[in-house]
């Protein structure tokens, strides 16, 4: 197992590539069970979940390899249905396969994910939506068993936008028989991009790119090649990095566009960004401005940067506040961060921050994903050596962090560790 060992007081500096969405390439790769065939998904981040999707993808019968960023999918010899436990478990977004298997094979065994490090994570608008398309739906030994000859298609309200529900019932409506309108649906842009990604195999979408979607059901579909987006909240995390570091980087290869209410709170923070095509550019000099957020669904503040924006307004001039209304108890990373220093009270769904006290180096664990990222960028500024454990979870969803951070300045070795 890793960790790493980080000595603090790095400012960043120079330019970074910002890597294929993570959230993007799960949805995408589930989309290829939809249509026989062979596959060429380009900008695919190389990581763990990827590695972890292509597994699943594997035990169904598909042949996955990747090649440094391009992913190649084959899916015309898919043998089973069932996606077990082994992979849920180990990722949530496992649970993709489920509308896609429905819609083009009838079956689809998949485990029901249990909760996560944050609390618990229900999947049943996923269900709900695709008996609303006529999947007879049953829970067998753990495992949610979804049947239908052919889906219908249908009205379905998601009662929450779920990211997850609606790239699952989406993919589902695109081969039910008749018309199906999705209403609250997500709009984040690894949504919009699933659903164009369907468009260029053939699926009928109106609306995409709002919480309103109607699909027009076909027979068959067709294999494409597509590019993955570019991760949006990895952008975030290297901006907020140089931000607290008192540097000046240049982030290359993203949307800013995907990125609005996060550069506008950065701007907020007393960053200087730059805008320009696909590259941005972030300059900060002294304390940031204590600066409140409240995370919500896109275009709002994302909760994927809410640990790593609390890590950003330790280093503020005063307190703040961090608000997430996605999930209320997602703070596993704040008692981390105390046993760097930090000062934060957890009051509901909310992280009171107060800022500019002394961070100094300490062993902190990581729980989750965004929690390492967050623990990370606070070692960047804490006196002396920060070592963080369990670095399994940062490696689900970033690509190559260590040398990316490395290449910017930062001082970060990564030791293999019997510490678990
Ligand atoms: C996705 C992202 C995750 C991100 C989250 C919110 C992937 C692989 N993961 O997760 O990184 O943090 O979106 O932007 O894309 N809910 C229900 N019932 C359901 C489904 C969801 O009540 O059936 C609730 C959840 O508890 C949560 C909210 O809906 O409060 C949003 O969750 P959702 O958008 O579904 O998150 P995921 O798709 O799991």
């Amino acid at each position: 197992m890793d960790k790493f060992v980080i000595q603090g007081g790095a400012k960043l500096q120079g330019n970074v590539r910002i890597s294929g969405a993570k959230n993007g390439s799960l949805a995408l790769i589930p989309a290829t069970l939809l249509a026989p065939g062979t596959y060429r998904l380009t900008n695919t981040p190389n990581l763990r979940d990827v590695w972890t999707m292509s597994r699943l993808m594997g035990s169904l019968g598909a042949f996955c390899e990747l090649n440094g960023n391009e992913l190649f999918v084959d899916t015309r010899n898919i043998t089973s249905f069932e996606a077990p436990y082994e992979h849920v478990k180990k990722m949530r977004a496992s649970f993709y396969v489920l509308g896609p298997l429905t819609a083009r094979y009838g079956l689809a065994k998949v485990s029901l994910p249990g909760g996560c490090a944050w609390g618990p994570r229900p999947v049943d608008l996923h269900l709900k939506g695709l008996e609303k398309l006529g999947a007879e739906i049953s829970l067998e030994q753990g495992y949610v068993v979804s049947r239908a000859e052919k889906l219908k298609g249908a009205k379905f309200h998601f009662d929450i936008s779920s990211v997850g529900a609606t790239g699952n019932v989406l993919m589902a409506a695109v081969l039910a028989k008749g018309t199906s309108i999705l209403t609250n649906s997500a709009i984040e842009p690894e949504i919009t991009a699933l659903a164009r990604m369907l468009v260029k195999m053939g699926a009928k979408i109106d609306g995409i790119g709002t919480s309103i979607l109607e699909i027009e059901g076909v027979d068959d579909l067709k294999p494409v090649d597509e590019e993955t987006i570019p991760d949006r909240i990895e952008a975030a995390t290297f901006l907020i990095a140089a931000a607290m570091t008192n540097g000046k980087i240049e982030i290359e290869k993203v949307n800013p566009y995907h990125l609005t209410s996060v550069i506008a709170k950065l701007e907020e923070a007393g960053c200087i960004i730059d805008v320009n095509g696909d590259k941005i550019t972030l300059e900060m000099e002294g304390k940031p401005i204590a600066t409140d957020i409240i995370t919500q669904i896109y275009p709002g503040i994302p909760t994927d940067i809410q640990a790593q924006w609390t890590a950003l307004m330790l280093t503020a001039e005063g307190n703040s506040k961090v608000v997430d209304t996605i999930y209320s108890d997602r703070f596993k990373h704040v008692p981390e961060l105390a046993r760097l220093g930090a000062d934060i009270d957890i009051v509901d769904n909310s992280a009171i921050i107060q800022g500019g006290r002394k961070l100094s180096g300490a062993t902190v664990m990581s729980s989750d994903l965004r929690a390492s990222a967050s623990l990370i960028l606070a070692a960047l500024v804490a006196e002396g050596t920060t070592e963080v454990l369990r670095i399994y979870h940062l490696d689900r969803g970033y690509e190559e962090l260590d040398k990316k951070l490395i290449a910017l300045g930062a001082n970060i070795k990564r030791v293999k560790t019997d510490i678990i």
